[in-house]
């Protein structure tokens, strides 16, 4: 089910937003993130355990801003593609889920990999 994420111009680099869509029947928490400029939107759930990545409500990136941070042990996340570069879960990759433009809202999809953990 397609999802209204954000607007353009809502999201300054560095900053998030969660939103809550449906998918196959099944109700998902994701997040948005800016990331220097670019937008990209992932499925809240580590691929460590099936736990949400922010323990303080809607603070995903690490303080400097360079990677996504799961809170519950530490793992590292690349904004962009959403691979995990450190901890537990290395080598595997957030659910991303896709957006596009249209007109002044940012629209996700359904997922191509449903979380599955
Ligand atoms: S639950 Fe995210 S690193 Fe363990």
């Amino acid at each position: 089910m397609t999802v209204t994420v954000a607007h353009v111009g809502e999201l300054h680099p560095g900053e998030t937003k969660k939103f809550v869509f449906q998918c196959n029947g099944l109700e998902l928490e994701g997040f948005v993130l800016n990331w220097a400029g670019q937008h990209h939107a992932y499925v809240n759930r580590c691929r460590h355990v099936p736990m949400s990545l922010d323990w303080v409500e809607n603070q995903f990136f690490t303080e400097d801003g360079r990677f996504v941070q799961c809170a519950t042990h530490g793992a590292y996340y690349l904004p962009d593609t959403g691979e995990c570069v450190a901890g537990p879960p290395c080598g595997r990759r957030l659910h991303r889920i896709p957006l596009r433009v249209e007109g002044d809202r940012i629209l996700g999809d359904c997922p191509a990999s449903l979380p599955d953990d």
